[in-house]
Parts: structure tokens; C-alpha cells; sequence
């Protein structure tokens, strides 16, 4: 980056970053989507893919998500907003598709070497489409790292 466009770049930050914080506070921001019309587009057919088999095809398993099996392992939980994963900030819901949940002592297989960052960004586009305004304000309450490009 050249000096003048560094400058020009860390003074906009510097006057943007008040706005940003005032706007987190009142939840301004989660009215509007992090995610393009595009990625949503072209994360629902990698979705249908990768994750539909255990997910459901409309990230709607599995409904009883709560309840463990006999050694302990949990379903797939629904990814459609009805579930918990709008507890996770977005560089999370990053980590859980790209690693799976081996490190969690989860079942979920990892995707890392499957599908490419921009891949699981509009992957998660996709799901998060699905979810009633109320789920998006509420994971976008849980702080800033949430927004992409931001962490
Ligand atoms: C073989 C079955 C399987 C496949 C395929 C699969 N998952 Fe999962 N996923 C799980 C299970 C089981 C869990 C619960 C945690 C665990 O056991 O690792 C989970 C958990 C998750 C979570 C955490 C949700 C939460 O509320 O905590 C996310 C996000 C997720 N999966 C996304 C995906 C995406 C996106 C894909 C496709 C790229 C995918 N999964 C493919 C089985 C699968």
C-alpha cells in the first residue's frame, strides 16, 4: 500500500471507529447483513453438498439437537437460527466448519482442506439467510469480531 492511501485508510478508521462502536451499542448494524445476495446464492448448493446429509436441506436438523446419544455424542444441531449457533461470532462458526468438532470432542468432520475461506463464508451466508431477524440481532449483539473483514 502506498503511504498517502495508509494515511487516508488509518484516518477514515479513526474516524469511523466512534460510529462503529456507537452503532454496535444500539444494534444498528445487525439490521443490515454482513453477507451479499451473491454468497448466499452460492453457498446454497455447496451447502446442499457438504453439510445437507447431517444438517437437513434446509439446516432444519436435527430437531431434538438437545439430546445426547448413548456415548455422549450430540446430532447435528440445526443451522437455521432455531438453534444455538447464533452463539458463535463469526470467526467460530469459521473455526467449527474448518476444523470440525474433533477438537471440541465433536463428530463433525472438518472442511478446511474441502472448501476454500470464501467457500465457507458464503456456506455460512446461506444458513444464516434462514434466520429470523431476532437470531441475527442477538449473535449480532455478541460483539465486534463478528464482522467480517474486522477482526
Ligand atoms: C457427518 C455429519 C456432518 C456434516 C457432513 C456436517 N456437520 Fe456440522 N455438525 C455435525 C455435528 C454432529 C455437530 C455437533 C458438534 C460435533 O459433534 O462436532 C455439528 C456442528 C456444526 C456447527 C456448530 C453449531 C452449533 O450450534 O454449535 C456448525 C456451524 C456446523 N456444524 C456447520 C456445518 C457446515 C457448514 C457443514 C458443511 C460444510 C457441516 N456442518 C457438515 C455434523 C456434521
Amino acid at each position: 500500500m502506498n503511504k498517502g492511501l495508509y494515511k487516508k485508510s488509518t484516518l477514515l478508521f479513526i474516524f469511523l471507529s466512534p460510529l462503529l462502536t456507537i452503532s454496535l451499542t444500539n444494534n444498528a448494524w445487525a439490521e443490515k447483513r454482513w453477507y451479499t445476495d451473491n454468497q448466499v446464492a452460492q453457498g446454497k448448493p455447496l451447502y446442499t453438498q457438504h453439510c445437507s446429509k447431517c444438517h437437513g436441506e434446509n439446516a432444519e436438523a436435527t430437531p431434538d439437537w438437545r439430546k445426547s446419544d448413548e456415548k455422549g455424542n450430540y446430532p447435528p444441531p440445526p443451522l437455521n437460527g432455531t438453534a444455538h449457533s447464533w452463539h458463535h461470532p463469526l470467526p467460530l462458526l469459521r473455526l467449527t466448519i474448518r476444523n470440525g468438532g474433533a477438537k471440541f470432542g465433536g463428530k463433525m468432520p472438518p472442511f478446511g482442506n474441502k472448501l476454500s475461506a470464501g467457500e465457507v463464508d458464503s456456506i455460512i451466508a446461506w444458513f444464516q439467510s434462514l434466520w429470523p431477524d431476532e437470531a441475527y440481532k442477538r449473535w449480532g449483539s455478541r460483539g465486534a469480531s463478528q464482522i467480517p473483514n474486522l477482526k
